[in-house]
């Protein structure tokens, strides 16, 4: 058995303990998982954009014409001056629209990577002169503490993307109670949320004809062996997208071809023929569901909005106290 020092020197010194953690447990037990947020190495954010200009993955584009459509309508409900907090800003694609249309007082973008986020700070500042721009390093998954400068304003939550239907709904309702903690009481939130659909239509968009997708999951394979002195046999892997109905999501997995084993940071794994790792879920919500998530996470829808076909749905909330219940 090696020690945690051992694991350390076997995987490298620049490897990233939580990483080397997170691999090591999620593939010791019987049924074997990683965390999907080590999908985002430099590769995998990558191939994570061209994802979103597949025409397969509806997502993007239909949330985009969603909120090119209804943002003026956010904006009267909202109201002008409040600080738009936006959880996971990335890129920050999708952020101008709705600036250009509410009138925000200033904008937070909150993501766990420095570099992404000061990058996308300094392109936005230059597009809104005069906006307040105020990026905060954190991991959102966790309530965050705002700078100074918008402590009196009103805030506006962004988490575009449909990104909460990569948390199981536990995690979630921590995630949206948090926002509520991060933002208090007065605050509102917009959010993007994928709606059930045709199960063909959901599993080619996780398992597109040009293989992206593919690629953008065994990367996590090739990532281990890049950063943690592994020999994981990737080629030996085949992406596998599935509807679950049980828990309408879609779920990622790497199935092994053949039976084989790899060593990870001195440590051997041995997976059989059929066997998976599952690597992603990607919940998908009914109308029903998406209210009762965000009512169990302390936010009260105000307005919904949905694209003609049904595909996708922008949900502005309201964090209201705990009502009196029965
Ligand atoms: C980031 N997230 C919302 C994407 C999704 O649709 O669940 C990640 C993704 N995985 C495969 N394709 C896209």
């Amino acid at each position: 058995m090696l020690r945690d020092d051992d694991l350390a020197v076997a995987a490298g010194r620049n490897a990233d303990p939580a990483f080397l953690a997170d691999v090591l447990t999620g593939l010791a037990g019987p049924r074997k998982a990683i965390p999907a947020r080590w999908f985002y190495d430099h590769a995998g954010s990558q191939l994570f954009e061209e994802i979103t200009r597949l025409p397969e993955y509806y997502p993007t584009r239909t949330e985009t014409r969603l909120l090119e459509t209804h943002c003026a309508e956010v904006g009267a409900v909202a109201g002008a001056g409040r600080a738009v907090v936006e959880f996971g800003s990335g890129s920050s694609t999708k952020t101008p629209r709705l600036l250009s249309s509410i009138a925000p007082s200033a904008y937070v973008p909150i993501d766990i990577s420095g570099e992404f986020l000061r990058e996308s700070a300094a392109g936005l500042a230059q597009a809104f002169p005069g906006l307040p721009v105020l990026p905060v390093e954190a991991n959102f998954m966790s309530p965050v503490a705002l700078p100074p400068e918008v402590a009196g304003l009103p805030k506006l939550g962004f988490f575009p993307g449909s990104t909460i239907g990569n948390l199981v709904p536990r995690t979630g309702v921590d995630l949206l109670r948090g926002m509520v903690a991060t933002m208090g009481e007065s605050a509102m939130l917009l959010i993007g949320m994928d709606r059930v659909k045709d199960v063909d239509v959901l599993e080619r968009a996780y398992d597109d004809a040009a293989g992206v997708t593919a690629r953008f999951n065994l990367n996590l394979l090739h990532r281990i062996n890049r950063e943690l002195g592994a020999d994981v046999p990737a080629d030996a892997f085949r992406h596998r997208a599935v509807w679950n109905d049980t828990w309408s999501r879609i779920e990622m997995h790497l199935e092994a071809t053949h039976d084989l084993s790899f060593v990870i940071a001195g440590r051997r794994f041995a997976m059989h023929a059929g066997e998976t790792i599952h690597t992603e879920n990607s919940h998908k919500y009914s109308d029903r569901s998406a209210r009762q998530l965000l009512a169990a996470g302390g936010w009260t829808p105000l307005r919904e909005w949905i694209d003609p076909d049904g595909l996708f749905s922008l949900i502005l909330a309201e964090a209201v106290p705990e009502p009196i219940a029965p």
